[in-house]
C-alpha cells in the first residue's frame, strides 16, 4: 500500500526540523539581544545616575585616570584618599559582586568588612534604591579596569579607629532607602530623592558637629568641613533659600551655574560643572520644585533688619571701601553694583554678599574664579584674584563696603577676618 501522505510528511521532517531549528536560533538571537538591551540599557542609567551622585568628582585624582581614585579629601580628621573603583581584580572593585557593592554603598561596609569612612557620603547614598544602585555597579563594571593602587588614608589619631568608627555609625548613621511621602507630588518625592540621597546636597549644606557627623538632615547651611567655604542654607531666605524664586530661576541656576540673581562659586560651581548640568529636565524640574517647597517664604521677623545709625568712624571705613570698589570692581560690577545679566553677578541684593558669614564673599575677592562652564553658559566670564594687588586691609575695607551699599546690610569685616578666610582648598 502505498502511503505516499506519510512519506510525504517523512519526507517534510528535515524541513520541519530546519525551520524549526531556524527558529529557534532566531528566537535565540532575539532573546540575546532583548538581554543585551536591558543591559545596555541598565548601564545607560547607571552612567547618568553616576553623574547625578558625582561619584567621578570624587573618585578622580587631579589630571588621573577616571573612576581610578586618588584623590585626597582634606577634612579635620586627617586626609582621606578616595578609592579605585574602576573593575580590576587587584586594585579596584573587580572581584565585587552586586551585593558587596550594595553593602558599601547601602550600609557603609567594603568587601572586606572594613567600616567605610563618611568621608564617601553613604549617609546620604543608603538613601538610593537597589535598582539604582545595581545600575551604578552595573557602570561601573563596563568602566575599563585601571591598575592603580592609591596611597593610604592619613588619618590623625585616635580617628583611624574601627571601634570608634562603629560607635559613630550607631550615633550617627541611619541606614535605608527614601521613604516616598505620599500626600506629596511625584514631582516633590522624587526631588527630595535626589536631594538627600544622591546628589549629596546635604553633604556640605548641613552643618556637622566636632565628630563631623551633620547634625540634621534640614539642609540649614554651615561651613564645609576641611574647607574654606560656607555652604548655604537651602531654607532661609536670607542665605541661599529659593521659596520665593520661580521654578524657572531654580532651573537656571542649577543647570547653568547663573541667573539673574546669583551665581555658583568654588565647589558649587563644581558640583554644577562636574554634575547638576547633565540632570535630565524632569529631574532637574524635581529637585525645584522641591527646593521651593523647603525654602521659607520672606517672613517680617526674617526680613534685613533696619539700618543701623552708623558712627564717624564706621562711615570712614566704608568710605575707604567705596574707593577701593570703584578703582577695582566697578567696571565689572557697576556703579550701584547692579552688576551684567548673565556675566557679571550683581553685589547690591545679593544674598551671598550679605549672608551673615562673609567667608565666601572674602574667598571671591582673594581667588577670584569662574562660574561653571556649562551647555547654557558654555564661556562664562571670570573674575580676577586680588590677593596680590590690594592689601588685606583695602580687601577688609571693599567687602565692608559691599556688605553695606546700595541697601545691602551686613556685619563689618576686618584684615584678620580675611586673613583667616586664606587656604587652598577648591
Ligand atoms: C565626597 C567624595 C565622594 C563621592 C562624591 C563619592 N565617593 Fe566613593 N568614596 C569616597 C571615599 C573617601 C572613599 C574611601 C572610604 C574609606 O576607605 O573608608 C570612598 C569609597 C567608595 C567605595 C568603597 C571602595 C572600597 O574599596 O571599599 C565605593 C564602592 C564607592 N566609594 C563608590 C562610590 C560611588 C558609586 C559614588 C557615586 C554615586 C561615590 N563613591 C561617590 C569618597 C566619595
Ligand atoms: C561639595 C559641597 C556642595 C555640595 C555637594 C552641594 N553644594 Fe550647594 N553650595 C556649596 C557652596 C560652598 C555654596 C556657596 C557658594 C555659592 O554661592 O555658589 C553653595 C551654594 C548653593 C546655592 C546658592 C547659590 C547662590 O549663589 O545663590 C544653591 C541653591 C545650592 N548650593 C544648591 C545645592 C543643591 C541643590 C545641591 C545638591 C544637588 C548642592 N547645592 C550640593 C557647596 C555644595
Ligand atoms: C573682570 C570683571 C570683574 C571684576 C573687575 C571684579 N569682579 Fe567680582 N565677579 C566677576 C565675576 C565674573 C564673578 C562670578 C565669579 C564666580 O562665579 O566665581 C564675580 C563674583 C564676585 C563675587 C561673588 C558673588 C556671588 O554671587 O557669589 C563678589 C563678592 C565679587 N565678585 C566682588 C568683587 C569685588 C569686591 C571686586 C573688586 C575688588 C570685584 N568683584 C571685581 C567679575 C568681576
Amino acid at each position: 500500500m502505498k502511503r505516499p501522505s506519510s512519506v510525504g510528511f517523512a519526507g517534510k521532517w528535515p524541513a520541519i526540523f530546519f525551520a524549526a531549528s531556524g527558529l529557534l536560533f532566531l528566537l535565540q538571537i532575539a532573546a540575546n539581544q532583548a538581554l543585551a538591551d536591558s543591559g545596555g540599557e541598565q548601564v545607560q542609567r547607571g552612567e547618568y545616575l553616576a553623574r547625578v551622585g558625582n561619584c567621578m568628582g570624587c573618585h578622580t585624582a587631579r589630571g588621573g585616570e577616571p573612576y581610578a581614585g586618588g584623590r585626597k579629601l582634606n577634612t579635620p580628621f586627617g586626609e582621606f584618599v578616595t578609592s579605585n573603583i574602576t573593575p580590576d581584580n587587584e586594585t579596584g572593585i573587580g572581584h565585587w559582586n552586586e551585593e558587596d557593592f550594595w553593602q558599601a554603598f547601602h550600609y557603609g561596609k567594603s568587601k572586606d568588612g572594613r567600616y567605610l569612612y563618611p568621608a564617601f557620603p553613604y549617609t546620604e547614598y543608603t538613601k538610593v534604591t537597589r535598582q539604582d544602585a545595581d545600575a551604578i555597579f552595573a557602570y561601573l563594571r563596563s568602566l575599563p579596569p585601571v591598575v592603580q593602587t592609591n596611597p593610604p588614608h592619613r588619618i590623625h589619631s585616635p580617628y583611624d579607629n574601627q571601634l570608634l568608627l562603629f560607635l559613630w555609625r550607631t550615633r550617627y548613621f541611619k541606614e535605608g532607602v527614601y521613604q516616598p511621602d505620599n500626600s506629596k507630588s511625584d514631582e516633590w518625592n522624587r526631588g527630595n530623592y535626589l536631594v538627600q540621597g544622591l546628589g549629596h546636597c546635604t553633604a556640605c549644606h548641613t552643618s556637622r558637629n566636632v565628630w563631623g557627623a551633620s547634625q540634621d538632615d534640614k539642609l540649614t547651611g554651615g561651613k564645609i568641613m576641611g574647607t574654606y567655604w560656607y555652604a548655604p542654607s537651602l531654607i532661609s531666605p536670607l542665605e541661599a533659600g529659593v521659596g520665593e524664586w520661580p521654578i524657572k530661576d531654580i532651573i537656571e541656576l542649577l543647570s547653568t551655574g547663573i541667573n539673574g540673581h546669583a551665581v555658583t562659586s568654588g565647589p558649587m560651581a563644581t558640583i554644577v560643572r562636574q554634575s547638576l548640568q547633565y540632570l535630565s529636565d524632569d529631574d532637574i524640574r524635581s529637585m525645584a520644585v522641591y527646593l521651593q517647597s523647603l525654602g521659607e517664604k520672606q517672613s517680617s521677623d526674617k526680613a534685613p533688619r533696619k539700618a543701623r545709625k552708623m558712627s564717624d568712624r564706621v562711615r570712614q571705613y566704608l568710605a575707604l571701601g567705596e574707593q577701593v570698589y570703584e578703582k577695582n570692581c566697578q567696571d565689572c560690577h557697576g556703579e550701584s553694583g547692579q552688576g551684567v545679566p548673565g556675566i557679571y553677578p550683581p553685589l547690591a541684593g545679593n544674598r551671598s554678599v550679605t549672608m551673615t558669614s562673609p567667608l565666601n564673599t572674602i574667598r571671591s575677592v582673594l581667588y577670584g574664579g569662574y562660574p561653571p562652564a556649562t551647555a547654557g553658559n558654555p564661556r562664562p566670564y571670570g573674575m580676577p584674584p586680588y590677593q596680590h594687588f590690594i592689601r588685606d586691609t583695602e580687601i577688609a575695607q571693599v567687602v565692608s563696603y559691599i556688605r553695606n551699599a546700595w541697601g545691602n546690610l551686613g556685619s563689618l569685616v576686618n584684615p584678620e577676618d580675611v586673613d583667616k578666610s586664606r587656604g587652598n582648598e577648591f
